[in-house]
């Protein structure tokens, strides 16, 4: 491995030697997002400048192939390179600059083979692949084609797992140490499987296919991935592993912007971890609001009010803090038997979940008791309030454990044509009757309850007072 001199505490050297996306889903952005998310340091070589959005590449400029080596040569000599990884590179000129570039240091490097971007453009010129298979397969540790860049190379056509292996041992002869398949688009429509040929073996990698229409970015996130663990000094099989999971990450949790195919999101992962710690605190800090003033008490339900906050891109009730066991009313107040903790609730829990799929700014919940008076001081502090009838919900979903919420949740979105603050259903048998508020942020929210609760209050007494 060609490393620099500083020793071998230093934080890992990744290149990307590709072109640039203006619309930032793919190429030197996408394997930026991607370097940066795995602790990697990214430095780059930029090989062309496209003109490209959600749906299309309009312009392709490309910079001078000395240009290009020199980029390579200044980080190689300066910082050491662990692994890197190659993309666009358009032209016969380029692929042999850079080919001969990184043949004077001793990286390891992925080649994802880039011809024909998602939304059909070239970007390899057809002449060029000669020169891709000659100059520069042959230094590759792995090589990552994509369903048709696999038949390109090797002229055969792949429409079965049996088809892709055997193309990838083709390719491996070509010279490189490994080679991936990649199975975004074999004819699977369960699984994305990729086929790794390393040693003569061959490995499955496996993962369920997404049905997203976030796919911008998918190739460039993998391969520069691969090139992370491997600068990190993973082996192979493992980078593999690791950059599927990391993939398929970035694409549940895909940025839905633009007209076209919306960019992976390589951040959402450390979005997740970083969030953590501000959404404990904030659910503690609302407890200890709510424990703090009496008049919450009168908002109580049986069953005791939670808090609860989501982390961004919540998947299940783990990746949602609240209260273990609820605030329950005792001598005038609520009070809580232990601390908030990720997993504290299923039942805001599942508010949540279905909510934030609707509208993700909406991450935090207080469930309060039924009374058409709260109601209405609700809605006179300017929440938008909807509700569901238990009484309604179809046998099916009935019989499923933990799907009411989610079809009630649905149920009052459509009722209103959009997100409410509040929603609040009448109970059924065995169901106490109760009022979910939804915020932003926990402690936020529970600064709102205590106000509600106030009003409530105060309502109470002039009412005792005219009787
Ligand atoms: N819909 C999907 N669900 C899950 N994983 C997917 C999906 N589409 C692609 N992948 C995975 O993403 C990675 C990239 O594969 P893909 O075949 O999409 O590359 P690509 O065609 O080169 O992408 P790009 O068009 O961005 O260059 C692979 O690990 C593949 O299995
Ligand atoms: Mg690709």
């Amino acid at each position: 491995m060609f490393r620099g001199t500083e020793g071998s505490n230093r934080v890992p050297v990744a290149i990307t030697i590709a072109g640039s996306d203006s619309g930032g889903g793919a190429g030197i952005q996408a394997d930026l997002k991607t370097f940066a998310a795995l602790g990697v340091h990214g430095t780059t070589a930029i090989t062309c400048i496209t003109a490209q959005n959600t749906y299309s590449v309009t312009a392709i400029e490309c910079v001078k192939p000395e240009i290009v080596k020199e980029q390579i040569k200044q980080v190689a000599e300066d910082m050491g390179i662990d692994a890197g990884k190659t993309g666009m590179l358009y032209t016969e000129e380029i692929i042999k600059a850079v080919s001969e570039e990184i043949s004077k240091y001793n990286f390891p490097l992925v080649v994802d083979p880039v011809m024909v971007a998602k939304s059909g453009a070239f970007l390899l010129k057809p002449e060029a692949e000669a020169a891709l298979r000659k100059y520069l397969l042959p230094l590759a540790t792995v090589v990552t084609p994509n369903r048709f860049e696999a038949e390109r190379l090797t002229g055969m056509e792949i429409r079965s797992m049996e088809d892709a292996k055997r193309a990838a041992k083709e390719i491996c002869s070509m010279g490189p140490r490994a080679v991936v398949i990649k199975g975004g688009h074999l004819d699977m429509p369960k699984d994305a499987i990729d086929i790794l040929y390393y040693m003569g073996e061959y490995r499955i990698f496996s993962m369920p296919r997404l049905d997203s229409k976030t796919t911008h970015g998918t190739g460039c996130s993998f391969s520069a991935a691969i090139a992370a663990f491997l600068a990190k000094g993973e082996d192979i099989p493992s980078a593999v592993k690791q950059a599927k999971e990391f993939t398929t990450n970035a694409i549940k949790f895909g940025l839905k912007i633009g007209k076209g195919v919306g960019p992976v999101n390589p951040l959402a992962t450390l979005y997740r971890e970083a969030a953590k710690y501000g959404v404990l605190k904030s659910v503690r800090e609302a407890k200890r609001i709510l424990e703090s003033f009496p008049e919450v008490a009168d908002l109580a339900p049986e069953v005791g009010i939670n808090v609860a906050m989501a982390l961004p891109y919540p998947e299940n009730i783990n990746d949602v803090a609240a209260i273990p066991g609820r605030l329950m009313r005792a001598f005038g107040r609520v009070k809580a038997s232990s601390s908030p903790d990720f997993g504290g609730s299923s039942h805001l829990a599942r508010y949540l979940l279905e909510m934030i799929r609707h509208d993700p700014r909406k991450r935090a919940a207080i469930n309060i008791r039924f009374s058409e008076e709260i109601l209405s001081i609700l809605r006179g502090i300017g929440m938008k309030i909807s509700f569901f009838d238990r009484k309604e919900e179809p046998a099916d979903v009935k019989h499923i454990e933990g799907m009411t919420i989610p079809w009630g949740v649905k149920q009052a979105i459509a009722r209103i044509g959009e997100t409410p603050d509040v929603i609040y259903h009448m109970g059924d048998f065995g169901k106490e009757p109760m009022i979910v508020v939804f915020g932003e942020d926990a402690a936020e929210l529970a600064r709102r309850i205590v106000e509600v609760a106030s009003k409530y209050r105060s309502s109470q007494r002039k009412g005792n007072c005219s009787i």
